[in-house]
């Protein structure tokens, strides 16, 4: 259970057998890691990755010579890490394997990174679990650590949808099981609570030929960039760098996935203003306002698109914007 909401927390993932046979060809998983470990110290770190799920990342951090302590809250995914950490023939003295909820965790050390993948910080739906999440992650860094993170920027056409059916479909064979697997998606949004429902269906046939079925559901949060930036700055963290894609180019900036660095803030006036802002990385300005326009543009678009009933109705996008300018410092 999770302290912050006393709710159950649950897994962004779907089915443990499948996780690496599923995401395989994704070719965002190709390039997330090496562009991260590219921006590491040459000098081995020691780097704690939260949600290690099958180690994905880890194996290949530990494998550029770093430390690594993975930590997973499931018992399957960390199973399945340590037996990937076996083959691999990493000694565990190298790479760390500890199922331990995120909200809960307190390792007695300090990491020259923490590290947060794959969007899973969107897990953390409730604003009380984000602020949880990331006094934890504060707690584990040195005081010149960094914390790097990486979620998807919000696609305004996609919330304006508010419900899909059977999207972003496809196959994957399973080799251990030897086994094909159709998987589709679907979504529901709602754009008040800032949550999205998400379900995974799963279909492939028994070697008999029967037809099996599988279903995963999660929720998700959306952040936009300035909430991220907003959310660290709350939590004494300073964001130091954006890209906007995993080749660092600003050019595409526009691109769906958003990620961050950040540090902890060595003052305790943290706010990080825009002037400051200018003067420490002009790119990380370029990048924020491009990043705003594009974001509140489409918003507008959606909105004016949308009948005046829409949008008085509760889950509607107008109370997007009205919770991103309201939320307090
Ligand atoms: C999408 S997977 C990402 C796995 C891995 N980081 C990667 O990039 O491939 C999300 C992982 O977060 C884990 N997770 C979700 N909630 C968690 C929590 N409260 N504490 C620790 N791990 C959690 C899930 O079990 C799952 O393994």
């Amino acid at each position: 259970m999770s302290k912050a909401t006393g709710r159950r927390t649950q897994s962004y993932r779907g089915i443990v057998d499948f996780y690496d046979a599923e995401y395989a060809h994704n070719p965002m998983l190709h390039r997330d890691v090496p562009f991260m470990i590219s921006h590491f110290p040459a000098r081995p770190c020691d780097v704690l990755e939260i949600a290690v799920g099958t180690a994905r990342a880890a194996l290949q951090i530990a494998q550029h010579g770093h430390r690594v302590v993975g930590i997973d809250n499931d018992p399957h995914m960390i199973r399945a890490a340590e037996e990937k950490r076996s083959a691999s023939g990493i000694d565990p003295r190298r790479l760390t394997l500890q199922c331990i909820d995120a909200l809960e965790l307190d390792l007695g050390r300090k990491f020259d990174r923490v590290v947060l993948l794959f969007n899973t910080m969107l897990n953390f739906v409730e604003l009380a679990e984000l602020d949880q999440l990331l006094q934890r992650v504060k707690l584990h860094l040195k005081p010149n650590g960094r914390f790097w993170v990486d979620v998807f920027n919000p696609d305004p056409a996609r919330l304006a949808r508010q419900r899909e059916r059977g999207i972003e479909s496809s196959v994957f064979h399973v080799p251990h099981l030897d086994r094909t697997v159709y998987r589709d998606m679907d979504i529901d949004i709602d754009a008040t609570a800032q949550r999205q429902r998400v379900c995974f269906n799963y279909r492939w046939f028994e070697q008999s030929g029967r037809e099996r079925r599988a279903r995963v559901r999660f929720e998700l949060t959306f952040i936009f960039p300035r909430e991220l930036q907003m959310l660290m700055e709350r939590n004494g963290l300073e964001i130091e760098q954006w890209w906007g894609d995993h080749d660092g180019a600003s050019s595409r900036v526009s691109a769906i996935i958003g990620r961050g660095i950040c540090h902890r803030s060595r003052e305790r006036d943290h706010v990080f203003t825009h002037e400051r802002a200018r003067q420490r990385s002009p790119m990380t300005t370029r990048v924020a306002e491009r990043t705003k326009a594009r974001v509140v543009g489409a918003l507008m678009q959606t909105l004016v698109r949308r009948r005046k009933s829409d949008i008085t109705r509760g889950g509607t996008l107008d109370a997007v914007v009205g919770a991103e300018v309201a939320r307090p410092p």
